[in-house]
């Protein structure tokens, strides 16, 4: 047998994530003074660029620079192969080609679908996230996972496709409503639990200007908050962008999260479902002995003071989330693999130093039991 090696070194990527205010025209500022393509396709959700779109449209136009608004109905729902393919085909209709790039506008369906859009749009072009939600800002934009649902599960088929630039823009968070704007939060307090107890005390210590949207620092705390929030998610992704074993801890609460979420036909939206999962890791890390109550009780707290309800919603019985953790990506024969926190910022590592603990179903089905009656 013969072999030819190959030894590709592709190059490691840099990109800033800016937050502020006013950064659309700070954007066609940065892409005038440096173009990243000829034509420009902004991608957003129907909602969003009904209160975006033009603004980001004459930004672009002030500066000279082409570009052409593509739309979408927003949800999860269009977070499908078929409207990448329309999108797809919207564009070639448009005769967008290797020499433009794409502006993804909006929350975290947006940034996928149009992120998977340029990963794989004549074999790939450059793509800028500009996230307009907490839930786009505190995770999804940011850590270069693009993908669709398909009917076997959530994300299934996606790309690793980084941004050139992240521009989240603090303006934009006053138009969301309640529930999406608190339920976004939970992925920065899962990130401020798992790596950064500063951020935690952060957060207890603006919950009135985070949580009331008002104040003359309402913005400059935001920006703050998404400042800590982005070092924290970059740190890890940086070091592991693959997913082999450190950015599995992005996974905390996600395991039991995403089987409420399904469970629940999606009627419990994605950072509600990971509140719920965050309070049971943290009872699980508890009741496995590896931290004391208080730390559980603490997470649980802080999660309460940003309007999660942690509690399993009734009518999902124990069998069937067991059921809904076996699809779960973090399966091992047969046992769950759970993210889990000896204190603030103490992830439990197994001896090989891998991250996910396995944890037998009878365990599991019991802690879910107990966990039901320590919430009520
Ligand atoms: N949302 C988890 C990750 O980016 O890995």
């Amino acid at each position: 047998m013969k072999a030819v090696h190959v030894d590709v070194r592709v190059n490691p990527i840099q990109y800033e994530v800016y937050m502020g205010t006013d950064l659309l025209d700070r954007m066609a500022q940065d892409l005038q003074e440096k173009p990243l393509a000829k034509r420009y396709a902004v991608l957003s959700d129907d909602r969003v660029s009904g209160l975006y779109g033009k603004k980001m449209m004459e930004s672009l136009e002030k500066r000279g620079l082409k570009a052409q608004l593509f739309t979408f109905p927003q949800g999860e729902a269009s977070k499908n192969r078929k409207e990448k393919e329309h999108l797809e085909d919207a564009m070639l209709a448009a005769g967008f080609g290797r020499d433009s790039a794409v502006i993804a506008l909006g929350g975290g369906v947006v940034g996928d679908l149009a992120g998977f859009v340029a990963a794989t749009y004549m074999r790939g072009i450059p793509v800028l996230q500009v996230p307009t939600t907490t839930l786009a800002m505190a995770d999804s934009a940011i850590g270069s996972k693009t993908a669709v649902d398909v009917p076997y599960g959530k994300n299934l088929i996606g790309a690793f496709h980084s941004p050139v630039e992240v521009y989240m823009d603090m303006g934009f968070l006053p138009s969301l409503d309640e529930r999406n704007y608190f339920a976004g939060l939970v992925e920065l307090i899962k990130h401020s639990f798992i790596r950064m107890p500063a951020l935690q005390d952060f957060l207890s210590e603006h919950r009135d200007t985070v949580c009331l949207r008002q104040g003359e620092d309402y913005f400059a705390v935001m920006e703050t908050l998404f400042y800590q929030n982005s070092a924290v998610k970059n740190e890890i992704v940086s070091r592991d962008q693959q997913e082999s074993n450190l950015r599995k801890v992005l996974n905390y609460g996600h395991t039991l999260g995403h089987s409420v979420e399904m469970a629940s036909h999606f009627e419990r939206i994605h950072g509600e479902c990971v509140a719920i999962g965050i309070a049971f890791a943290a009872y699980l890390s508890w009741q496995l002995g590896y931290c004391e109550e208080e730390w559980a009780q603490k997470q649980v707290q802080l999660l309460q003071e940003y309007h999660q309800d942690t509690r399993i919603p009734e009518g999902l019985t124990t069998e069937q989330l067991i059921q809904g953790m076996k699809t779960d990506k973090k399966v091992r024969d047969g046992k769950t693999e759970w993210i889990l926190l000896a204190g603030p910022g103490k992830l439990v590592q197994r001896p090989d130093g891998a991250y996910g603990i396995p944890v037998e179903e009878d365990i599991l089905r019991e802690c879910l039991e107990g966990f039901r009656k320590w919430q009520k």
